[in-house]
C-alpha cells in the first residue's frame, strides 16, 4: 500500500490512540499523537510558571520549544527540548489542565505546523480532534471514531477501576457528556466530524474489530486515491 495519509478524530474513550497506534504497527506506518503535542506544551507552562492565561507568552513559549516524537517500534518517546516528558505529560495534573491550553489560538498555530511538517512524506496515521477537518484537509483517508457515550463512559470506569480509583459511573457518564458538548461546541477546532470522514462506531466492537474495519477502509481507498 503507497504512503497515504491517514486521519483518525473522535471524543476521548472512543478507543483513538489504541485503535490508531495498531493501525499504524500493521501497516508499517508512523503514529503521531496529537493530543500529546498539547500535553507537552502544558507540561512545558507548568515547568516555566507561565501563567495559563497568559495566552501571549504560552503561544510565544510553543513556538519556539523544541518538540519531538520520536515514533520506535510502536512506541512514541516525548521529547521537550531534549527531555524525555512521555509519563509526566500523562499526569492527572496535566490532563486537567491540558483543555485549556488546547484552547489558545497562539498554541494551536504552533502545533498545526509541527503536525503538517510531521505529515509531510505520508505513511502517517495522526489522531487528534481536527485533524480531517483543519491539520490535514487533504488526508486520504479520514476516520471519526466514537462510541456511544454509556460504553465510553463504562471504559472509562474500568480503566480507573484497574488503576485503583473508585468512581461513580454516572458521574463519568455525566463528565463525558458535558466535555463532549465543551468540545463540540468551543469556538476553535470543534470536534466535528468532516464531510468526507467515514464513520467507525466502536460501541459494539472490540479494539480488533475497530482496527479490522479501519484496514479494511484503507485496502478499499489506497485503489481509488
Ligand atoms: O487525546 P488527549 O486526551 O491526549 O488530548 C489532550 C487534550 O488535547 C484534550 O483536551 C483534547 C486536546 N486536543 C485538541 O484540542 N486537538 C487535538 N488535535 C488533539 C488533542
Amino acid at each position: 500500500m503507497r504512503n497515504l495519509i491517514i486521519a483518525i478524530d473522535g471524543p476521548a474513550g472512543a478507543g483513538k490512540s489504541t485503535v490508531a497506534q495498531i493501525v499504524a504497527r500493521r501497516l508499517n506506518y508512523v503514529y503521531i499523537d496529537t493530543g500529546a503535542m498539547y500535553r507537552a506544551v502544558t507540561w512545558l507552562t507548568n515547568q516555566e510558571k507561565i501563567p495559563l492565561e497568559d495566552a501571549a507568552k504560552v503561544s510565544e513559549m510553543a513556538y519556539h520549544m523544541n518538540l519531538e516524537l520520536l515514533y520506535r517500534e510502536g512506541k512514541t518517546t516525548v521529547r521537550v527540548n531534549g527531555l524525555d516528558v512521555t509519563q509526566e505529560i500523562r499526569t492527572p495534573a496535566v490532563s486537567r489542565l491540558v483543555p485549556g491550553i488546547a484552547q489558545i489560538a497562539g498554541v494551536r498555530e504552533a502545533m498545526l505546523k509541527v503536525q503538517r511538517e510531521m505529515a509531510g512524506r505520508g505513511g502517517v496515521v495522526m489522531d487528534g480532534r481536527d485533524i480531517g477537518t483543519y491539520v490535514l484537509p487533504n488526508a486520504d483517508i479520514k476516520i471519526f471514531l466514537t462510541a456511544s457515550v454509556a460504553v465510553r463512559a463504562k471504559r472509562r470506569w474500568q480503566e480507573l477501576n484497574n488503576r485503583g480509583f473508585t468512581m461513580e459511573l454516572a458521574q463519568i457518564e455525566a463528565e463525558i457528556s458535558a466535555r463532549d458538548k465543551a468540545d463540540c461546541e468551543r469556538d476553535i477546532a470543534p470536534l466535528c466530524q468532516a464531510p468526507d470522514a467515514i464513520l467507525v462506531d466502536t460501541t459494539d466492537l472490540t479494539i480488533e474489530g475497530a482496527v479490522t474495519a479501519i484496514l479494511n477502509i484503507c485496502k478499499e481507498r489506497s485503489t481509488v486515491v
